[in-house]
């Protein structure tokens, strides 16, 4: 029983390793920890944004560097790497909710893919911006 019970739960057998193992695994379960990745990613984000804007309180010296800082080209890939993760969280998270009202249940894979294609179109488009305009 406590087998069965383990081959039909392989999360819970790896504890939090789990959450990442992907391979050999259904397409729902990859779309959905990379939901959980780039979500907690995006929590740490906003964090860190809050805490870029407070220097806004210690005077325009502190933000001018800062400005600098962030025109540098560490500093945009990370802003393309954000992007990434916005993008798939939010078009990921727009096909849940969709699935979840009854919608596009029986495609839902073809949902998913054709809102990837969309991801990777803005993605393009919006990393051209950040890095070449
Ligand atoms: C367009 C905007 C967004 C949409 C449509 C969206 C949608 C969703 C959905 C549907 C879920 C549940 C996924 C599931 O149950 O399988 C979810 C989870 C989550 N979202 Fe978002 N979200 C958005 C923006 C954000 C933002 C801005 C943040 C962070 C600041 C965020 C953080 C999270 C976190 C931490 C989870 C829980 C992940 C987990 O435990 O698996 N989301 N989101």
């Amino acid at each position: 029983m406590l087998q069965e019970t383990r081959a039909l739960h392989p999360v819970r057998r790896r504890g939090w390793k789990g959450w990442f193992a992907v391979r050999k695994r259904h397409l729902g379960y990859v779309a959905f920890a990379l939901n959980r990745l780039t979500g907690l990613g995006l929590v740490l984000y906003l964090i860190i944004h809050l805490v870029v804007l407070s220097m806004l309180a210690r005077g325009p010296e502190t933000w001018d560097a800062f400005i600098e800082l962030a025109k540098s080209p560490a500093f945009l890939l990370l802003d393309v790497i954000l992007l990434a993760g916005i993008l798939f969280h939010g078009l990921n998270g727009l096909r849940v909710i969709l699935v979840g009202l009854g919608i596009g249940v029986h495609r839902h894979k073809e949902l998913f893919w054709g809102l990837m294609l969309l991801a990777a179109i803005l993605f393009i488009f919006g990393a051209w911006g950040f890095l070449v305009v």
